[in-house]
């Protein structure tokens, strides 16, 4: 129980990558706040971990939006005392070719990816300093932040903003110990790459299915990244074992991309 007497929100953690998170944070000993776009999305999260006799809450929160982000933050101070670890997970993605983005996929993309994780890194970290006790910060970035791609122009653009973002608030932050780190998956299996393999099948008049075949292909480990690996790195991010890393981008990949 590495995170006993912890306290997490995790963005986005109604489904995917975010509710193994929520789970695995829960299972090391956290109490956790999970922050959706609605409440009942984030509340089946929040029954498992109920029911696996872990502490969980849900809170409507939409990461563009800075009130709303301050109550997720007060809902932690409030219903478990105080915060000590923020997963910055929601995120958003589209597939478009480069010559067709227009400013709304565009903002749509860094409002959610860059500026959310901004709101929500500031007021968490408010409350952090105040505590004086440190605390972690992991933001989910991708292996699209490592290189562009010809039909992911704006999500690689906000993921490698991500990654570059991670660094700043971690310097920021380093004087008060609190440690801010990013991880960067490759093809989860997640409603994500459901959506992700429609508009790629759409765009080279495939199959849907056959992009992701195609993608997890090319994986080194010879499989599809399930949640839970990315939870498990998450956890110990989160944990002291990793008190003397900052400022990071670790690739959970399968070995998709060498550095
Ligand atoms: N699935 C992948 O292959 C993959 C790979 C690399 C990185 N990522 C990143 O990992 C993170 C999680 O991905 P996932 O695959 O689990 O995604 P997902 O789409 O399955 O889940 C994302 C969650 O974020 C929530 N969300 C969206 N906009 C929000 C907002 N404005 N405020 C609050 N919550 C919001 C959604 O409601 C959803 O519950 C994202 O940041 C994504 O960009 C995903």
């Amino acid at each position: 129980m590495r995170l006993e007497g912890k306290v997490a929100i995790v963005t986005g953690g109604a489904q995917g990558m975010g509710r193994a998170i929520a789970l695995r944070l829960a299972q090391e000993g956290a109490a956790v706040v999970i922050a959706d776009l609605t409440q009942e999305a984030g509340q089946k999260v929040v029954d498992e971990i109920t029911a696996q006799g872990g502490k969980a809450t849900a809170v409507a929160t939409d990461v563009r939006n800075q009130e709303q982000v301050q109550a997720m933050v007060d809902t932690a101070v409030n219903t478990f005392g105080g915060l000590n670890i923020l997963v910055n997970n929601a995120g958003v993605g589209k597939i478009i070719p480069f010559l067709e983005t227009t400013e709304k996929d565009w903002d749509f993309m860094f409002d959610v990816n860059c500026k959310g994780l901004l709101w929500c890194s500031q007021a968490a970290a408010k409350v952090m300093i105040e505590q004086g006790r440190g605390g972690k910060i992991i933001n989910l970035a991708s292996q699209a932040g490592r290189r562009g791609e010809a039909l992911v122009l704006a999500y690689c653009a906000s993921k490698a903003c991500v990654i570059n973002m991670t660094q700043s608030i971690a310097l920021a932050l380093a004087e008060h110990k609190i440690n801010v780190n990013a991880i960067a998956p490759g093809v989860v299996d997640t409603p994500f790459w459901e959506e992700v393999d429609k508009q790629f099948a759409k765009l080279w008049n495939l199959p849907v299915g056959e992009p992701k075949r195609r993608a997890v292909a090319s994986i080194p480990l010879g499989r599809i990244e399930q949640p839970e690996d990315v939870a498990g790195v998450a956890a110990f991010l989160a944990s002291s074992d990793a008190d003397y890393i900052t400022q990071q981008c670790i690739n959970v990949d399968g070995g998709n991309w060498p550095s």
